[in-house]
């Protein structure tokens, strides 16, 4: 996943591999997000980030956003090639050519933040590029293969999303 912020005018994105559902009811997902990434201040501080997904054409994006820190790299978001939009009545950053974005409200869980670099984000509005996900599911069998998911292993090693099964 990618994750984005932004408070007081800076704005940030980086990787995050373990980013997980919660709740379908209010939706809610997890995050961990590590003391070191600056983008965890930028969340911290405005309560809101985004979870957004990343395909095949955005492998060096990703590997590049989750090498790199703003604390040591301000030119960070230029030197990765990102690019970011807006959605209207939402101050946050979106990345563009991702397949799927979750807006999310963080709910402030002081303890886990600490103790387990854990974020729980209540999604508030979430959109998806209806060439890959419509009618409430996901179509990566018979989109373009650009758009399946990325998947980190280790070490900078990645799988594509694979093939469709159905249960039953
Ligand atoms: C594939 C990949 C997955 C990552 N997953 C996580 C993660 O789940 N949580 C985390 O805190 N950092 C993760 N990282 C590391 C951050 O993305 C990295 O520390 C980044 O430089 C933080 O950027 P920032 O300091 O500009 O916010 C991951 C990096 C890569 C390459």
């Amino acid at each position: 996943m990618l994750v984005s912020a932004r408070h007081d005018g800076v704005e940030n994105v980086m990787t995050a591999a373990w980013c997980c559902g919660l709740d379908f009811e209010p939706p809610k997902l997890t995050a961990v997000i590590d003391k070191s990434a600056h983008t965890r201040s930028l969340i911290e501080r405005s309560g809101q980030f985004v979870v957004q997904l990343p395909t095949v054409e955005q492998l060096d994006l990703a590997q590049a956003l989750g090498t790199q820190s703003m604390h040591d790299a301000p030119d960070k978001l230029i030197n990765a090639g990102v690019r970011l939009f807006e959605v209207p009545g939402s101050p946050l950053p979106f990345v563009e050519g991702c397949s799927a974005w979750l807006k999310c409200q963080l709910v402030p869980e002081p303890h886990i933040q600490d103790a387990y670099d854990l974020f729980v984000g209540e999604v508030s509005a979430a959109w998806a590029d209806d060439r890959v996900f419509r009618d409430g599911r996901w179509h990566f069998e018979t989109a373009d293969p650009k758009w399946r998911t990325i998947h980190h292993v280790a070490g900078g090693h990645y799988y594509a999303i694979g093939e469709a099964m159905s249960a039953g």
